[in-house]
C-alpha cells in the first residue's frame, strides 16, 4: 500500500534549515529558522540553563513516568509566567499542562477544540506561522484567515481585521501571537486587544494565544500584556506557549498549553479532557527540558541570571533591527526598511519577490524564507555588509 503515497515538498521553514547546514560557502547568512543566534552566529545554551540542569543531574532520583500533565511544579510556574500574579489563577479558573514543545501544545488545543465544537473553524492572521495550517488540519478543523499584514504600509491592517473578527461566529476560534508576531514582528496594541476582546465579548467566538516569543519583544510582562487583559475579561481563553525560544531549549521540546473557563468546576472538566487528548497523542511528555525550567523560575539566583541573559538576547535584537536599516541605507538597497526598526522579535518581512528570495540562495547563500522573513537575530556585524550589499545588487538589476 505504500506506494500510493506521494512526496511531500520539504518544510517551507525546516527545509531551508538543513540546506543551510549543508551548504559548503563560507560567506552562507542563515536568517531562516526562528533560532536566536548571537554575534558570531551560534546557539549557545543559556548559563541558567546549564546551571539548572547540573543542579538537575545530581538531584533527580527517578526516570519513572511523570504522568499525563507533566511536572507539576513547571505547570504552576509557567501558569504564573504567562498570566502572571492573576485574579482568575487564584481562582483555579487556569489550569496548565507541560507539552513537548509549541507545536505539541497547539496540536493538543487543536484536538481540545475539535472534542468542545467539533465543527469549529480557526481563524489565523493573514499570514501566519506556515505550520499552524497542518497543525490544525491534521484535527480535521478547517483554518480560515483574517487580514493582520499590510505589504503596501508594512504595518497592521487593523480595520479589516476588525471587520472581519465582526463576523466570527460562537463556536468558532481565532488564534492571535501573544508578541512578536511570526512572521511579521506586527503586534496589536494594548488599545487594540481591547478592541478585539470586546468584539469577543459580542460575538461570542474563544481565542487561543500562541505565545512563542515571550520576553523577545518588550518583556516578559508586557510581552503577555495582552493575553493578560483578554484572561482578565473573557470567560474562556487557551494558551500555547513555548519555551523554545527564551529559556533556548529548543531541541528538548518544552512548552505549555493553559485552558481558563469562566469556573473552578468548568475548569477541572476541561483539563480532563485536555489529559485525555494527551493520552491518545503521546501519553506523557519528556521530562528533562521542564525540569530545568522549573529548577530555573523556582530559584531566585538562576532565575535573575535568566532574565538577564534573556534581557541581554532581546536588547541586542532591538538593537539589530536600527543597525539593519541604516546597513541598508549605507548600502544603497532600494525601498524604505524604516518600518523594521519599529517591529518586535525575531521577524520581519523585507517585502521582496520571490525571485529575488531564490537569487539571494543560489549566488549569494544567503537563506531567507520564501515569505520574505527574516530572522533578524541571524543578522551580526561579520555579515551585514555582504548581506545589504547583495540585497543591493538583486534589487537593482
Ligand atoms: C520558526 O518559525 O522559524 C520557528 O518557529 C521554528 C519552526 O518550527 O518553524
Amino acid at each position: 500500500m505504500f506506494e500510493q503515497l506521494k512526496p511531500v515538498p520539504t518544510d517551507p521553514i525546516l527545509g531551508l534549515m538543513s540546506e543551510y547546514k549543508a551548504d559548503t560557502n563560507p560567506k552562507k547568512v542563515d536568517l531562516s529558522v526562528g533560532v536566536y543566534k548571537n554575534e558570531t552566529g551560534d546557539t549557545p545554551v543559556m548559563r541558567a540553563v546549564k546551571k539548572a540542569e547540573q543542579i538537575r543531574l545530581e538531584t533527580e532520583t527517578t526516570k519513572s513516568y511523570l504522568g499525563l500533565a507533566g511536572d507539576v511544579q513547571y505547570n504552576e510556574l509557567m501558569t504564573s509566567l504567562v498570566f502572571g500574579d492573576h485574579a482568575t489563577v487564584k481562582a483555579n479558573r487556569i489550569k496548565t499542562a507541560q507539552t513537548p514543545g509549541g507545536t505539541g501544545s497547539l496540536r493538543v488545543a487543536a484536538e481540545f477544540i475539535k472534542r468542545s465544537n467539533p465543527n469549529a473553524s480557526i481563524w489565523v492572521t493573514n499570514p501566519t506561522w506556515a505550520n499552524h495550517f497542518s497543525i490544525f488540519g491534521a484535527a480535521g478543523l478547517e483554518t480560515k484567515e483574517f487580514p493582520y499584514f499590510d505589504f503596501d504600509t508594512m504595518g497592521l491592517k487593523f480595520d479589516e481585521m476588525v471587520s472581519t473578527l465582526n463576523t466570527v461566529p460562537a463556536g468558532d476560534v481565532v488564534l492571535l501571537h501573544a508578541c512578536c508576531h511570526n512572521p511579521s514582528g506586527m503586534d496589536l496594541t494594548l488599545e487594540q486587544w481591547q478592541i478585539v476582546a470586546d468584539i469577543s465579548k459580542k460575538q461570542g467566538f474563544t481565542f487561543l494565544i500562541d505565545s512563542a516569543y515571550q520576553g523577545f519583544g518588550k518583556g516578559l510582562d508586557e510581552d503577555a500584556a495582552g493575553v493578560r487583559l483578554l484572561a482578565d475579561q473573557l470567560d474562556e481563553l487557551l494558551v500555547c506557549a513555548s519555551c523554545s525560544k527564551n529559556f533556548g531549549l529548543y531541541r528538548d521540546r518544552v512548552g505549555a498549553f493553559s485552558v481558563m473557563t469562566a469556573t473552578a468546576e468548568q475548569t477541572e472538566i476541561a483539563y480532563s479532557v485536555a489529559l485525555n487528548v494527551i493520552r491518545a497523542i503521546y501519553s506523557m511528555p519528556p521530562a528533562h527540558g521542564a525540569a530545568v525550567v522549573a529548577n530555573i523560575l523556582s530559584n531566585p539566583e538562576l532565575r535573575a541570571l535568566w532574565e538577564e541573559e534573556l534581557q541581554e538576547k532581546r536588547t541586542r535584537i532591538n538593537g539589530l533591527r536600527s543597525y539593519i536599516v541604516e546597513k541598508f541605507k549605507e548600502h544603497n538597497v532600494p525601498g524604505n526598511f524604516d518600518f523594521i526598526a519599529k517591529q518586535n522579535g525575531m521577524f520581519s518581512f523585507l517585502g521582496i519577490d520571490k525571485e529575488a528570495i531564490q537569487t539571494l540562495k543560489d549566488d549569494y547563500s544567503i537563506y531567507i524564507v520564501g515569505s520574505s522573513r527574516i530572522n533578524v537575530a541571524g543578522v551580526n556585524k561579520s555579515n551585514a555588509d555582504y548581506l545589504a550589499k547583495a540585497l543591493a545588487t538583486v534589487l537593482n538589476k
